[in-house]
């Protein structure tokens, strides 16, 4: 049988995330000057570089067993593939943005309007899904400018930070969804013990990332106290000290809440406190 073979996104923002996500999984390869195709070394694993909306369709036709895409595109294109593995990246909404002025306040009142969007389909659903009949307009790009050129009264289109709706002078009026990005599969499931060990350790890296392990000694009599600030990520590890009324902990704690449960553990009564970063790990 051939070898495994992932979709990776040919460029932008999401192909370097998902190469360096791959390299700290162990699974490593060389693209040679803008190749559309990388060996791994010591896996049998092809990498196949492709346009990011493209790979649902290709996973889903069974032209690459595995790729890394934004949830979002596999709504829109309507791929059956499998999730395995939400990847802590690229998080955004769809939304329905009309100008700053207008007041829309269900999406029922979409009704007869025209609504530009690269997400035809997800809107058409969303649209029947509230009994409204729009004119869906579908656009590949740059649709936050669809008002002002006359040819839109609002927009349906990816918010990250909001940035793009502020400079256009345009607000979110209805959220149709949250999404990420995502690894699938395609559902027949060749190789299912290499794609396994993939999604295991891309979960490793992924989870490596959003934790931090925290250490800290605390008298026993407060343990239970600090157990609630700190529960870990299924048990901590507690071990006693020379001082038999003091015990040590070790924890991992998510790595944006660290420094407030620091302040917490200290205001207990807890001494020696270390974060330390993790670069792996299999839970
Ligand atoms: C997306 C989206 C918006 C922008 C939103 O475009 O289409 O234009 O990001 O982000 P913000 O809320 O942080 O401003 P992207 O940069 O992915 O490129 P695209 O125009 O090719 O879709």
């Amino acid at each position: 049988m051939s070898n495994l073979r992932i979709g990776l996104p040919s460029k932008g923002r999401l192909s370097d995330l998902a190469s360096e996500l791959l390299k700290e999984a162990g699974i490593k390869f060389r693209r040679q000057n803008r190749s559309l195709f990388a060996k791994v070394s010591d896996l049998p694993i092809e990498i196949i570089f492709l346009r990011t909306d493209d790979i649902p369709v290709l996973c889903a036709e069974g032209a690459i067993d595995m790729g890394i895409t934004g949830s979002d595109l596999v709504a829109e294109a309507q791929a059956d593939v499998q999730t395995r593995l939400s990847l802590g990246v690229g998080k955004c909404r769809l939304a329905v943005c009309v100008p700053e002025t207008m007041e829309i306040d269900s999406p029922a009142k979409l009704n007869g309007l025209r609504i530009a969007t690269s997400f035809t389909n997800v809107t058409k659903n969303y649209l029947q899904q509230h009994d409204a009949e729009a004119h869906v307009v579908p656009l590949t790009g740059s649709v936050e400018i669809m008002i002002t050129l006359g040819i839109a009264d609002a927009i349906v289109d990816l918010v990250e930070t909001g940035s793009t709706l502020a400079a256009n002078r345009l607000k979110i009026s209805h959220e149709i969804g949250n999404y990420e990005t995502i690894l699938i599969q395609n559902q027949q499931k060749r190789h299912p013990e290499l794609a396994d060990r993939i999604v295991r350790r891309l979960e490793g890296v992924v989870i490596a990332r959003g934790y931090s392990l925290l250490e800290y000694n605390i008298p026993k009599n407060q343990l239970a106290q600090a157990e609630e600030i700190t529960p870990g990520f299924k048990s901590p590890t507690i071990t006693s000290l020379e001082d038999s009324e003091w015990c040590a902990v070790r924890v991992m704690v998510k790595t944006k809440q660290v420094t407030s449960v620091m302040d917490q553990l200290e205001e207990l009564g807890a001494s020696a406190i270390l974060e330390t970063p993790i670069n792996n790990c299999r839970l």
